[in-house]
């Protein structure tokens, strides 16, 4: 099977076809090609209307500078129509922009009425690829990467292309191709190895207005250059990196810059050589400024060595300690990425302190769309519910307003997700998690787009006027995360999978190890201590959220486990003991998915067979999967305090 068009598919819209088109261009270039090719594309499949070009056309598409570079203005009505973008890139979104609505609209050409100006929240909206040179995935769960296979850059040009419209069309402006582990072949991806096939992707991409980052091995003058060191304070290494970023932009004029990880998880960094998180991103600041060149820097930094019965250290501080120090003291194109919580993607997790913390540093915010620890492309798992709670998240660092969506706007500011696709027919595993990939897109552009709205789009993009499944998938992906919240680690306690795969309930599995991510679970009660008695962490928040936090009476519950170690009969204000909460929402959880399922198979009649096969297949691994979550859990539970579910249910011993 080829693979499939996903939202662009552009399905006809019923009793709509109309005679041919005819559109006018004003101006010429790559990015305005694409645009008119674009709209052509969905003209003839919603309406089976051919386009041609003639100089005053039914539709115009044009160049209007006083609008935001990457905005654009649509006025369409009585079969005439007018694109006008900031930018070339503008136009293009505006072209994807009319599509929608026309699809949304569902009515003939002739009557469609759209009317919108748009500019985005965002400067940048960047998908991280963890893509590896030999073909894998870290943290994929759809096949394999379409950009590497045995240390070779694919040049899969249509699929290139195809993907460069999906990111276009939902206003993505960014993507990062291999893994922020950069290791072995990938490390020589900044040298002639593979300027020739990465030269090819700077078109194809940038023919969408999408700019490629690389991951960069910050130890390259140790492993390219021949140096004995890396330490970002040695001149030597300042030098190797000049001449390099020289050789790389003559060889790849547009790129967009470097995204690191450097002292995190086993990766080199500054801190060997006793130097800040700074002197390692200016140093490489200094040596790309020259070609417009970014530096991303991630700061996922922590103890990855720590010692489980320490209970001094904790992880969730460590972003936050080894950042703030150091506001203000990175150039001004160096922008650090920080994921959105202090701990790594959970299904909840408070928003981390330093994305409010940081005053004078650009900022970007890490999420993930890679499934790691949301049920891994098996369950369906829709975050923009989640995502958008961050957004709203007001930190209170601001006299005005401390919104994350606020933050991030503005130059070198934005948000970032590691993404979730790959070379299965249907990039995503799930056909459900693409609604995850067209959703960020769509919120990085419009922080305030609603996301049932947002699936609403994805939906009648994806599969046409097809009520039944638009509802019934609608539901299903509305109810998705609360489900897995609840079959999963309870009450922003976070973790209880299976090591290094992460996949599957193991309540213990990282309880004594080295990483830092504990529950404490005890035969007295479970939750880490973060109050002032405890790691304090709290206290990195402004003081209204570091009280709130601190008090079992304001703290939010479902992040109560999170900052509080409470025994196991503490009351909720729902009046239930958190065991029995526990035990009550892994019940009501299993039931949801199981659900699911039934709620899905009545699709069968509205869905091609081989999507239904697809989709059913994970529907059915979820519905007894998150049984398997449900009963290891509460039988852990059950032999830790021996005491029974208050409604007999069963619970094995
Ligand atoms: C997680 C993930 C790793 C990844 C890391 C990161 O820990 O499990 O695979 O490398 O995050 O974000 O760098």
């Amino acid at each position: 099977m080829a693979y499939t068009k996903c939202w662009l598919a552009y399905p006809a819209i019923a009793g709509a076809a109309c005679a041919d088109l005819t559109v006018s261009v004003e101006g010429a270039g790559p990015i305005l090609d694409s645009a008119r090719a674009e709209l052509a594309r969905g003209l003839a499949g919603l309406y089976g209307a051919a386009l041609t070009d003639v100089a005053d056309g039914d539709i115009r598409l044009g160049v209007d500078t006083a609008l935001d570079p990457e905005g654009y203005r649509i006025h369409a009505e009585n079969g005439r129509c007018t694109i006008e973008g900031g930018s070339d890139t503008g136009v293009l979104y505006g072209v994807f922009a009319l599509l929608r609505a026309a699809q949304m609209a569902g009515c003939a050409w002739k009557d469609l009425t759209v009317q919108e100006e748009k500019a985005p929240a965002n400067r940048m909206r960047m998908l991280n690829h963890w893509d590896n040179l030999d073909g894998s995935i870290e943290r994929g769960y759809s096949g394999e990467s379409f950009f590497f296979k045995d240390d070779v850059v694919l040049v899969d040009e249509a699929r290139l292309a195809d993907y460069a419209r999906m990111l276009a069309s939902v206003g993505i402006n960014a993507i990062a191709i291999n893994n922020v582990n950069v290791k072995h072949a990938a490390t020589w991806l900044i040298t002639d190895r593979y300027y020739a096939p990465l030269r090819r992707y700077l078109e194809i991409f940038g023919a969408y207005g999408v700019k490629i980052y690389l991951c960069i091995n910050f130890a390259a003058t140790m492993d390219l250059g021949g140096l004995d060191t890396c330490d970002p304070c040695d001149p030597a290494v300042a030098a190797w990196w000049k001449e390099k970023a020289a050789d790389v932009w003559a060889n790849l004029p547009d790129l967009g810059g470097f995204l690191v990880k450097a002292d995190s998880e086993g990766r080199p960094g500054p801190f060997t050589y006793n130097r800040t998180q700074a002197d390692g991103a200016n140093m490489l600041a200094d040596a790309v400024a020259p070609y417009g060149g970014h530096i991303i820097w991630r700061c996922f930094v922590y103890n990855c060595q720590q010692d489980w019965r320490d209970t001094k250290i904790d992880r969730a501080c460590a972003g936050y300690n080894a950042f703030m120090p150091l506001d203000g003291q990175f150039r001004d194109n160096v922008t650090l990425q920080i994921k959105n919580g202090p701990m790594d993607f959970q299904v909840r997790e408070p928003v981390s302190p330093l994305i409010g913390g940081l005053q004078h540093t650009h900022i970007m915010v890490e999420f993930q769309i890679a499934q790691e620890y949301t049920g891994q492309q098996r369950h369906v798992c829709y975050l923009m519910p989640w995502f958008r709670q961050i957004l709203d998240t007001d930190l209170r660092t601001r006299p005005d307003n401390g919104t994350v969506a606020a933050l991030i706007r503005g130059a070198g500011n934005g948000m970032a997700a590691v993404t979730n696709t790959g070379n299965d027919d249907n990039w995503t595993g799930h056909d459900l998690a693409a609604a995850n990939l067209y959703g960020f897109g769509r919120l990085c552009y419009d922080t305030t787009l609603d996301p049932g709205a947002i699936a609403d789009e994805w939906l009648r993009l994806t599969y046409g006027d097809n009520p039944p499944v638009e509802q019934t998938l609608h539901s299903i992906l509305m109810r998705s995360w609360p489900a897995y919240e609840k079959y999963t680690a309870p009450l922003g306690v976070g973790w209880m999978v299976n090591p290094n795969y992460h996949y599957g309930p193991n309540v213990d599995g990282y309880e004594y190890s080295r990483w830092g991510c504990y529950h404490r679970a005890s035969f007295d009660g479970i939750g880490i201590d973060r109050t002032p008695s405890g790691s304090d962490y709290c206290h990195q928040y402004a003081p209204e959220l570091a009280e709130m936090y601190a008090s079992t009476d304001t703290c939010p519950e479902e992040l109560i486990l999170f900052f509080h170690h409470l025994p196991y009969d503490y009351r909720l204000k729902s009046g239930k003991t958190v065991l029995q909460h526990i035990y009550d929402t892994h019940f009501e959880g299993a039931e949801e998915a199981a659900r699911f399922y039934d709620e899905f198979m009545g699709l069968k009649p509205y869905l091609d067979e081989e999507t239904f096969a697809r989709m059913e297949a994970r529907f059915a691994h979820q519905k007894e999967h998150a049984c398997e979550w449900r009963d290891v859990i509460n039988t852990y539970f059950y032999r830790k305090t021996g005491v029974e579910d208050a409604h007999g249910r069963k619970i094995y011993h």
